[in-house]
Order: structure tokens, then sequence, then C-alpha cells
């Protein structure tokens, strides 16, 4: 009979019949005249069985992991007991190598075990990504970003794509990436944020999903140097709503995560205890968490030593003004174990454009100003989201740009955004990867991307 030409996460529906399918070989498994294969084909993993006569033909001897393979035969029910993937495997009656794969010591795939060192591992990214782990990993990435998607149209926000190739900063000069553009010097974008802003007044609420790129200088496991970076941005919103929408952003997309199909099986593999959060996060003032920190006596690296050896370091209790780093932060989320927003940080740790908080919430002591900012912190992972409001009123502006030594004139038409009627508004950036890597229980955000890019790292 005439074989069904499919793919493997379709084959449940075409029981008893003859199949043609292709694929990758995953595994592979001699035993007397017996062949054993286990085919991946990028959708789901197939057993197949290559017996008497057909197991004794020359390209079975070539036979390698990784080859291609294309295989014609009946696909039959297993019993469960006998675990093969999807209940059911093909027991071949024509078969024929499409591509063979290097052999033994030609071979990279020989050199891979535990102890691969990560360095190598990134070498072969590009073969690394083909096994099962690094496969649901960027399988759960393809849900995730439909799943953001579909949350935040759901939410009335209108995507946009803004320019990577900018000539303005926004989250600060030391982090930027420039280079030369024709005759001029431009920069890969830290974050769209600002033309979000100006995306307003045209289109309403907006969001993208767009690489962002930082010059980072530490290796940290949360830090890349381009980033999948889903940006939001909202007018004639309360700091109040803009939290409340990245719950209900958060909640909703992973509501629609673990609804896709297959997922559960992905998160069977990788994090098989998630629990979604429940709403609403639990809020933290800054101020509260410096109290939180001195309370649970966890300490910060003085700057002066932060560079010595491990033994001379100081260490000493965090006071009110200091930046929560980033051991402190991820301690700090470990032992509360939900997600944690933490709002009202001082100006001087965050970026030009953050608008005061209002009234005497908005006054520190020694003329510290708190501001409409807001990060949200994962258990496992740390700061996930950042967000805050805009400084909306022009003069103020302006204001902020000298006091923090930015010209001004690149962002005249940030300023103009004001100028052309302004609103209260704000907005939020979540790394994709470091999301990932909470939902999917990774112990770094390298493995979140396709192709990791860190100091020292941009290949392949
Ligand atoms: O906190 P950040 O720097 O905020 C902004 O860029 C705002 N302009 C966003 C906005 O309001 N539209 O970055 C936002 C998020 C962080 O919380 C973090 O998850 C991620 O982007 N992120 C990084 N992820 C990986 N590697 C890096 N180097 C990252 N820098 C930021
Ligand atoms: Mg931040």
């Amino acid at each position: 009979p005439q074989a069904v030409k499919t793919k493997i996460k379709y084959l449940e529906k075409y029981r008893g019949q003859r199949v043609r399918i292709s694929g990758w070989v995953h595994r592979l498994r001699s035993q007397g005249k017996m062949i054993f294969v286990v085919l991946r084909d990028g959708t789901g993993f197939l057993q197949v069985i290559i017996g008497g006569k057909l197991s004794q033909v020359h390209d079975a001897s070539l036979l390698t992991n990784e080859a291609t393979i294309e295989v014609v035969g009946n696909l039959q029910e297993v019993p469960a007991e006998k675990s093969a993937p999807g209940g059911h495997e093909v027991v071949a009656d024509y078969w024929k190598v499409i591509g063979h794969a290097p052999l033994g010591d030609d071979s990279y795939l020989s050199r891979f075990n535990e102890e691969t060192g990560p360095s190598i591992l990134a070498d072969l990214r590009h073969l690394v990504l083909r096994g099962e782990t690094q496969s649901a990993v960027l399988k759960l990435r393809t849900a995730l970003l439909s799943s953001f998607r579909h949350a935040l149209d759901a939410l009335d926000l209108k995507e946009v794509t803004p320019p990577c190739i900018v000539q303005t900063q926004v989250e600060g000069g030391a982090t930027l990436f420039g280079f030369k553009y024709y005759e001029e010097e431009a920069y890969l974008t830290q974050s769209s944020q600002l033309y979000l802003e100006t995306v307003l007044p045209a289109l309403g609420d907006v969001y993208c999903v767009q690489e962002s790129f930082r010059a980072e200088k530490s290796q940290t496991r949360r830090h890349l140097s381009e980033f999948t970076h889903l940006e939001a941005e909202l007018a004639f919103i309360t700091f109040d709503d803009l939290m409340t929408h990245i719950e209900n952003a958060i909640c909703d997309t992973i509501d629609h995560l673990l609804a896709t199909p297959g997922v559960s099986e992905l998160m069977k593999v990788l994090n098989p205890d998630f629990k979604p959060p429940s709403r609403p996060f639990l809020r933290m003032s800054y101020a509260d968490a410096i109290q939180w920190l001195v309370d649970h006596k966890i300490q910060h690296v003085t700057e002066e030593t932060e560079d010595l050896p491990d033994a001379e370091k100081v260490y000493v209790d965090h006071v009110l003004g200091d930046d929560i780093a980033e051991a402190a932060e991820r301690k700090m989320t470990d032992e509360i174990g939900r997600p944690i927003f933490l709002y009202g940080f001082p100006s001087h740790l965050k970026a030009f454009y953050m608008q005061k908080m209002k009234g005497p919430a908005g006054e520190g002591p020694n003329g510290m100003v708190f501001t409409e900012s807001c990060d949200l912190l994962m258990p496992g992972v740390g700061e996930v989201v950042g967000g805050s409001m805009r400084i909306h009123d022009a003069d103020e502006l302006l204001a902020a740009f000298k006091k923090q030594g930015i010209p001004a004139e690149p962002y005249y038409w940030y300023v103009d955004q004001r100028r052309y009627g302004t609103c209260e508004h704000g907005g939020y950036g979540l790394g994709v990867e470091r999301f990932l890597a909470w939902i999917g229980n990774r112990y770094t955000v390298r493995e979140c991307q396709l192709y990791g890019r860190w100091p020292g790292r941009a290949t392949p």
C-alpha cells in the first residue's frame, strides 16, 4: 500500500498504516540482525526497527548518530511497558540514508560527555542544540514567545518593530555598543522604550519583541550581551495600573503557555515542579527591602574591596541609598520563594527618565528622591522585569538630562513626545531569557538563547 508521508507528531492517527518518515538518527543500537533507531524530526521522537535483510545492506554498517534517513514501514502500537515514544513504532520495509554523519574520531559527537566544559559546548552549540534538553528549552522558548504575543494582543496592545540602530542611550553609557554608521557614530539599542513612548499617540498601547544589546563587563549567569527584550508601553495609567498590568500580562502568558499543546511534555523534562504564581504578587518598597536585608543579615561587599580575593573582601550592612546587587537580590528572592515586586527605587540608582513618586512618598532623607519604578524578581533568577512611570513633563525631563550629564539634543524627538500632548504613561521591559530560565528551571540564561552572546563569545 501507498505510504502516508507525515511528521512524527501527527503519527497517532496513522496507526496500523504504512507511513513514510524522515529525520535524524537520535539514538542507535544494534542487536543481532536488528537495528533499533530513535528517529528525531523536530516534532518528536519515533522508534524504528530495521530488521532482516534491511539491516544487512552496506549503508547499515555506516549508519551513525545524526545521520538523516528516510524510513517507510508499518506503524504499530507498542505496549505501554515498552515505553516507546508516542506508544508506537515503525517496522521498516524500506529505508535509505539521506545524509551521512561523521563516524568515530571524525565526529565531534564522540567527544561529548558529562565532563565536556562549557566553552567546548558553546563552540559546538550548533550540535548541542539537537539534544533532548536543549531542544526542549528552545521549544519552550518558541511557545513562550507566542504566549507573550497572545497575552499582550488580548490586552489590546499593538506590536511594533522599533529600530536596533540608534543614536541615543537608554540605560547608561557604560554598556553601549557603539559602531561606525557610515560617517556617524551609532549604537546597538539597549532598550526600545523611548521609541515605544513615541508611538503611544499613534497606536495607543504598544509592545515589541526585539533584541537589546548591552556591553556587560561582568560574566554572570543572568547577563548576556544580546538578549530578547519584550517591552511594553501604556498611556494614561497610574503606577498602580502599571504593576497590575505586568501581573496580568505575566499570569495570562503563563496560562496560555501551559495550555499550549506539547508544553506539558516539555515542562515534565525541564521543570516538573513548576507552579504558576498567584495574583497579586508581593509588593515591597525599596526601603522595606533594605530593612529586610539588614534584618536577615544579608550584607554586601564594599566597593573598595570588590576586586580583591574573596578572603580580603569586606562585608557591610545595606543602608538606604545602596544598590541591591545581584547576590543580595537572589538571596532575598530565594528566601521569600515567590515573585516580588520591588518598587520605589531612589533616582540615583536608576535611569534618567523615571517619574518621581507622588507626595511625601517621593522624598527620602538627604534629598534622596524615590521613583515610580519597579523590578519584578523571580525565585532562582532575580530581576526578570524592570519598569517605571516616565517623566511626562518636558522641562522636568530636560532637567533630568542635565542632572545626569546627558546631552539633550539627540533626544529632541523624545522630548517632543512631552511637548505635543503629554500624558502620564509607563511601561516595562522583560528579559525573555531570564523569564525562560525561571519557567524552564535553567541555571543560566546562556542556554535560553539560540546562540548566546556574552563577553568573548560571538561564535557560532
Ligand atoms: O531593567 P532594564 O535595564 O530596563 C530597561 O531596559 C527599560 N528601558 C525597560 C522598559 O521600561 N521598557 O532591562 C529590562 C529587563 C531586565 O529586567 C532583565 O530581565 C533584562 O531586561 N535584561 C537582561 N537580560 C539579559 N542580559 C542582560 N544583560 C540584560 N539586561 C537587562
Ligand atoms: Mg533593571
